[in-house]
């Protein structure tokens, strides 16, 4: 990187003046480089939550959350959502472009033909209680991958890590239907790799070895945009994750754990499964006519309880993936003939009664992506417990992606953040706390 643009950071306190070259990338924020303000000033700079601090480059997601834009390898969310499917958007985040088509029948040939776990495997899984939260078995199951794929751990091979990448892609949705047959104790059921990616898991989380599993096209579709829509999503929290494990030179399944165990978290992934969580207990405490109640609770600071579904840390106009969202939504009840269902039409009153309340409007809190996958999600079938687990799986290839790119880099560094101390001075053991 080059640049003629400077920023100097000048001292009150006597340190010399440090001057920064400022880099542009092709949008977004100019970014301050700031590595060597520690050598030349003795200084760290504290940016908890990194709100001011850009942790990468990278060429993979761009984000303007105040546009209400997402960008794949610069194709806008709102086209890749509509013209592709999820393998094709896999692909893209992967390579950098949309794959031909002889490219995309010999990558999906290889994920598809991947979709079986070794069968030690489903012995894994009996050693959880059967109410385990799915995405303990999540966290644990792709860490244990490690344990079965020797042969392509060596993260600097770019033959080993494309393997890898095809793996994981193609046992998630394997893994995440043996985690919810396990906990309803139903037999798992082996992928069927004739039907599409998401035919397939459907089936794996739907079907029984009793009945034929038929496949829905428009519930397919939906889950599939579910898939395509949580993808990526740059550097949030998960994926820093992710990238700070392999940093380390962690082998893939270890980092893709890592990733899971942080999307678990109710203000990222576990939004969705708080989100309906939220709104059956709004139902069980009397619907509709409790939302006002409930509405005046969301806005209350001391009553800690937040509208789950609504606000983004980055997307301050709206979330461009809510509003395609919004869409498969509102298709997949009609679908369903679930329009009037009691909980659904909670979800679309509580909707529109914070879309129009100043609190919401002023802080520009919208509904996000979550809100409507959550009711989506409900509609198909799967339980709330599961919810983050289709996140993990779609997610999956946005955390490899990152972390191929991280690998790659020539000058890539252990992530090691500092931090701003607070706690006791030096100071020795009193007499009698000492063993001696
Ligand atoms: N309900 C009520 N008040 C809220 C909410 C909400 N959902 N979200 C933010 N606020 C208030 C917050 O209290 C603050 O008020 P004030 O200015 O009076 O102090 C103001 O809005 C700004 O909020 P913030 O906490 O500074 O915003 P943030 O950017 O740090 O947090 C968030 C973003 C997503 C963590 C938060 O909006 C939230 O907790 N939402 C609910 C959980 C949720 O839906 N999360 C899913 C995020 S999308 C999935 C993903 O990409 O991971």
């Amino acid at each position: 990187m080059s640049t003629e643009k400077k920023a100097t950071l000048t001292f009150t306190d006597g340190t010399a003046a440090v001057e920064f070259p400022i880099y542009g990338g092709t949008i977004g924020p100019d970014v301050l480089d700031i590595r060597k303000l520690y050598g030349a000033s003795g200084k760290f700079t504290f940016d908890p939550g990194f709100m001011s601090t850009a942790a990468c480059e990278s060429r993979i997601t761009y984000i303007d959350g105040d546009k209400g834009e997402l960008l794949y390898r610069g194709y806008p969310i709102e086209q890749v959502a509509v013209h592709c499917d999820f393998l094709d958007t896999c692909y893209l985040l992967l390579n950098g472009e949309l794959p031909t088509e002889e490219q995309s029948q010999d990558f999906d040939g290889r994920v598809l033909r991947h979709t079986m776990v070794q069968e030690q495997m489903s012995r894994f899984f009996l050693g959880f209680r059967r109410d385990s939260h799915p995405m303990a078995l999540l966290v644990a199951c792709v860490g244990a991958l490690a344990a079965f794929y020797h042969d392509s751990l060596d993260i600097q091979n770019p033959e080993h890590r494309f393997v890898s990448a095809i793996r994981l892609l193609a046992k998630m949705p394997t893994l995440v239907s043996m985690a919810y047959k396990y906990s309803i104790g139903q037999p798992f059921i082996y992928p069927k790799n004739s039907l599409s990616y998401t035919a397939n898991f459907m089936r794996m989380m739907f079907g029984t070895p009793c009945e034929e599993y038929a496949v829905n096209d428009v519930l397919t579709r939906a889950l599939d945009r579910i898939l395509i829509l949580h993808a990526d999503h740059e550097q949030n929290a998960s994926t820093s994750t992710v990238r700070l494990a392999g940093s380390s030179g962690a082998n893939p399944f270890a980092c893709i754990a890592a990733g899971i165990a942080t999307l678990w978290g109710p203000a990222h992934g576990g939004a969705n499964e708080a989100c309906l969580v939220m709104l059956d207990d709004i139902q069980r405490q009397g619907g509709i006519e409790k939302i006002g109640e409930y509405v005046g609770k969301f806005k209350d600071k001391n009553s800690g309880v937040k509208l789950m579904g609504f606000g983004h840390r980055v997307y301050k106009n709206y979330d461009p993936r809510a509003k395609l969202m919004r869409e498969t939504c509102h298709e997949v009840l009609a679908e369903l003939g679930l329009e009037n269902d009691p909980l659904f039409a909670l979800a679309m009153k509580l909707e529109q009664i914070a879309l129009e309340d100043d609190y919401f409007v002023k802080r520009k809190l919208y509904p996000n992506v979550d809100f409507y996958s959550g009711i989506v999600q409900k509609a198909l079938g799967f339980p709330t417990s599961m919810f983050t687990c289709i996140f993990a799986l779609a997610r999956t290839v946005g955390w490899i992606a990152q972390w191929n790119e991280m690998i790659g880099e020539p000058d890539q560094k252990i992530g090691r953040p500092r931090q701003l101390y607070t706690g006791p001075v030096r100071r020795d053991i009193p007499q009698q706390f000492r063993r001696d």
